[in-house]
């Protein structure tokens, strides 16, 4: 297990040792073998155990350092979902799991625990390789509004179950919704039968999909173990799993602006990521993309929406469409739709240049219930009251610009949620970034604010003011994709 010692939120993630064999199922030592408390809650019987297991015997086995069983974690799994682990005890493990790690086959065996604490939609009927991306996130990534129409639009099915946006990273459903009347709350069989009609589908997670996720992850929200990344390994991946997905490719993001501040350990969580699917028999990449300044130009819900689909139209900003088509790539080759990296780049390209990725983006939102007239009038989408652009002090070559910065902007005015009950603004955000390595005259236009009163125009422009860096010699824009692991 390694600890960095730094005081960095993210660099004191706790990752598992990576020596267990990631691929196969490895032999547990056996749990039993600790004496049982005998006061306490009423143990769990498992169906083919004869043994009860007590949850605070889980607990100090964890807590001690010993690897768990198939069974102690299938209990604590289905205690979570059910009750019988009062949340004091689940927290309790969550910590020892955050200090102690897991190895490789507990990660396994939790996610799969996980992921069959609810519903696993069963999409096998369909025909094709059905392949999702997921990403860690990061500020202006609108990569899912781009990639699953244009993949579908290649002729590979696309599942996608996504999230809402919770503090600095945006989510893809509240864009989804800034578009009038698109649902993201289908049931799974409605989700079903739209990737067999239309080949994509875009939903939120129903509460049918890894109820013991649901559970888990507040609890780790509230007492400090979400930086563990053997619980965001399992956390990820057990919700992906019961998409019904056949493969899928995952954008780990790390930077100032993502969830994963140093590319050491995302490259960590990627590899256990990229096991576990393997592992479960889904073919499983993952990308490592920097997130050192906001990707795209637009931060917020319907102005990401406008920038998805000017993208789709064929004018995407050059960094956003890199790593659409890097992810593109690895999802059509897993789909099986291309043989090569070349010619399934070349059909991305071509769904965008015939229209087609377009036309699929039109089939989506109008199958979600959405006005899809948006797609020729933006006017249609929520537009914020106040505008006004926040300008250069001085000529110069941008060097910098502070992800987090933006990212804090626009929640404060109201894209964002501070808090999972909060209301977002759908029409506030931020516009005309200007990118790193692009010049700008003296007075020339560093972003267009979009705020809901003059208020929140005031502050917003006061915390942008020092979000970016303009220097006197050029910079070069940085380097996005990193590494594809496998
Ligand atoms: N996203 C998830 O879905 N789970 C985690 O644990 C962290 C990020």
């Amino acid at each position: 297990m390694i600890e960095t010692g730094s005081t960095r939120p993210f660099d004191k993630l706790r990752v598992p040792s990576l020596s267990g064999d990631w691929r196969s199922r490895p032999q547990f030592e056996h749990g039993a073998s600790e004496p049982l408390l005998a006061a306490g809650p009423t143990p769990v019987m498992l169906p083919q155990m004869a043994t009860p297991v007590f949850p605070q015997a889980i607990i100090a086995r964890k807590r001690d350092g010993h690897v768990l069983s198939p069974e102690e974690i299938a209990s604590f799994v289905s205690g979570v979902t059910n009750g019988a682990w009062a949340d004091y005890q689940a927290t309790a493990l969550l910590m020892a799991i955050f200090l102690r790690g897991m190895t490789a086959g507990e990660v396994s065996c939790l996610t799969e625990a996980m992921m069959h604490s609810g519903a696993v939609a069963d999409l096998s009927g369909i025909p094709g390789i059905k392949v999702d991306k997921h990403s860690t996130g990061g500020v202006g990534d609108k990569v899912s509004l781009i990639l699953a129409p244009l993949v579908a639009a290649c002729g590979v099915p696309v599942p996608m179950i996504s999230g809402r946006g919770l503090g600095h990273t945006g989510g893809t459903l509240d864009k989804l919704e800034s578009i009038p009347g698109f649902r993201v709350g289908l049931s799974l069989d409605a989700y079903a039968a739209q990737i067999r009609r239309i080949g994509v589908s875009m939903i939120g997670q129903t509460a049918e999909i890894a109820p013991a996720d649901r559970k888990l992850y507040a609890l780790r929200d509230v007492t400090a173990t979400v930086e563990s990344i053997p619980l965001i390994c399992a956390s990820i991946m057990s919700k992906k799993l019961a998409e019904g997905i056949d493969a899928l490719v995952l954008d780990v993001t790390f930077g100032r602006g993502a969830f994963m501040k140093d590319k050491t350990h995302a490259r960590e969580l990627a590899t256990a990521m990229v096991a576990i699917g393997h592992a479960m028999g889904k073919p499983t990449r993952a990308l490592l993309t920097a997130m050192d300044q906001p990707l795209g130009r637009a931060v917020g819900n319907a102005v990401e929406v406008v920038e998805s689909i000017e993208a789709l139209k064929g004018r995407g900003p050059a960094d956003l469409m890199e790593v659409t088509f890097a992810l593109g790539v690895q999802m059509l080759l897993l789909g099986k739709a291309a043989t090569q990296p070349s010619e399934a780049r070349a059909r991305l390209e071509n769904a965008i240049a015939d229209g087609s990725a377009l036309a699929k983006f039109r089939d989506l939102v109008t199958a979600q219930g959405g006005d899809a007239r948006v797609i020729d009038d933006y006017a249609r989408l929520p537009q914020a009251p106040v505008l006004r652009e926040l300008t250069a002090p001085a000529a110069g070559c941008l060097t910098d610009v502070d992800p987090m910065a933006i990212a804090q902007t626009a929640l404060l005015l109201g894209a964002g949620r501070a808090n999972v009950s909060a209301v977002i603004d759908h029409a506030v955000g931020i516009t005309n970034l200007v990118k790193i390595g692009e010049s700008i005259p003296r007075g020339g236009r560093l972003c267009t604010i979009h705020a809901h009163d003059e208020p929140m125009l005031a502050v917003a422009l006061q915390l942008l003011q020092a979000a970016f860096t303009i220097g006197e010699r050029p910079a070069a824009p940085p380097i996005l994709l990193d590494e594809l692991i496998e």
